[in-house]
């Protein structure tokens, strides 16, 4: 019989990586609280509608990479290629800003992204991220930048470099794309296949192709930052004060755009050279003009995504210890005694293991080796009677006999 595999682009998360999946997931939750954001749970699909006028349609994400279906009722939807686009969804359907002025979600999950698979890429991978509406102080920008940084230094995740751009808002992107559009007529054909159609569709996205001639090309490209307007740049001066207050390091490259259309003013990433080309771990940004495109509201907002998959590469081996005593009881005598005994320890927050079937002690013994347990807690007879236990230390090779009150004190020492 042929085994059914796990599709192309997805992984299963077990073992080593399901504890660095768990372990990225307590401290973002942990740390993200601490500033104040709380989780939100959107649906893993929506109407294709969303993300097409959510992202944008020239996008290669909306063009060439989203998961869309039909479903029985003959609906086009779309598993989340990201998660931005929901939040704002469930933001405005709430009417969330009706109630409070400033809004910061967090959330984790899957997205989905028809890509070509690849170490750090996959077509089905997981995001934990932030959005904030409500609030359009350049200060929220390098604050949520920052956090951002602090995420992935308390992982332990070094040798990053974080990278900031402003791509301004609409005039001056118009501004801009008519300077870029002036600049690459003439070296058009010069182009990669992709970027002599993204000439037509979404010049900037040329600035950061990947293709070295592209890349050789717009190294002399006009920069962003000169088409701002005066607010504009007061806004990006005041992200890269703060930035340095926080103690951020930070470097400017007017040639990032993100992949996203969503985007106005400050845009960033971070990257790691340990990646080999799919060095950004997180990335984000302004984005001012989406709810007024989703739901014609004025909220400006602000946000970044991090891809966990590529945090749990950059995390050191993490084999963490699963069980901290194991149960050894002896004669079918002992068994309720013992069960009822693990019933307590687990309540009492031991991570405990323990066998339904009777065994010989060494059998146990063996048991207790693989399970690497620090302590064994041995049942027999003698220990119902008197109603305690003993509790052997592997570390320090004593034993000796206690209640299971005690047992539970001395474990958790
Ligand atoms: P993004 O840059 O498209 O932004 O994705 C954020 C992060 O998700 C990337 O930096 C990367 O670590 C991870 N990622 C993206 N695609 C893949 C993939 N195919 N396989 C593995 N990891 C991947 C966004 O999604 C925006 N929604 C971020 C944002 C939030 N902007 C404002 N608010």
């Amino acid at each position: 019989m042929k085994l059914i595999k796990a599709v192309r682009g997805t992984k299963d998360i077990l073992g080593e990586t399901g504890t660095k999946y768990a372990y990225i997931n307590r401290i973002v939750e942990e740390l993200f609280n601490s500033y104040g954001y709380s989780l939100i749970k959107t649906p893993i699909f929506e109407e294709t509608d969303l993300f097409k006028r959510g992202i944008g349609e020239a996008t290669d994400v909306v063009e060439k990479e989203m998961y869309t279906f039909k479903d029985r009722g003959d609906r086009s939807l779309t598993l989340r290629p990201e998660g931005t686009a929901s939040v704002v969804r469930a933001y405005l359907e709430n009417k969330i800003y009706a109630r409070e002025e400033l809004s910061k979600f967090y959330y984790m999950g899957s997205m989905f992204r028809y890509e070509r698979p690849q170490a750090g890429r996959q077509r089905e991978f997981n995001q934990v991220g932030v959005e904030v509406l409500g609030e359009s102080s350049p200060l929220l920008d390098a604050e949520v930048i920052s956090m951002g940084y602090h995420l992935l230094e308390k992982l332990g995740i070094t040798d990053l470099a974080v990278t900031i751009n402003s791509i301004g808002g609409n005039d001056s992107r118009v501004k801009y794309r008519k300077a870029l559009i002036d600049y690459l007529t003439p070296i058009r054909e010069e182009l990669c296949e992709d970027c002599q159609r993204r000439f037509e569709t979404n010049p900037l996205r040329v600035l950061d192709c990947k293709n070295e001639t592209c890349k050789k090309h717009t190294e002399t490209a006009p920069s962003i930052i000169d088409s701002l307007s005066p607010e504009e740049k007061d806004h990006y001066e005041t992200v890269k004060k703060y930035l340095t207050l926080y103690n951020v390091p930070f470097v400017e490259n007017p040639k990032l755009v993100r992949g996203l259309d969503y985007y106005s003013s400050t845009v960033f990433e971070i990257v790691t050279n340990k990646l080999g080309s799919q060095g950004t771990v997180l990335g984000g940004g302004r984005y001012d003009g989406l709810l007024k495109q989703l739901g014609d509201k004025d909220i400006p907002a602000f946000g970044f995504a991090a891809g966990v998959e590529r945090m749990m590469m950059l995390l050191d081996d993490m084999k963490q210890k699963e069980t901290d005593a194991y149960i050894i009881w002896l004669g079918e005598e002992s068994r309720e005694y013992a069960m009822k005994t693990a019933d307590t320890l687990r309540k009492a927050g031991i991570r405990l293991a323990i066998d339904f079937n009777k065994k010989g002690m060494r059998s146990h013994m063996k048991k207790a080796e693989k399970l690497a347990v620090n302590y064994a807690i041995i049942i027999g007879g003698d220990e119902i009677e008197k109603n305690t236990v003993i509790v052997k230390n592997f570390l320090d090779r004593t034993q000796e006999e206690l209640t299971v009150e005690q047992a539970i004190e001395r474990i958790k020492k």
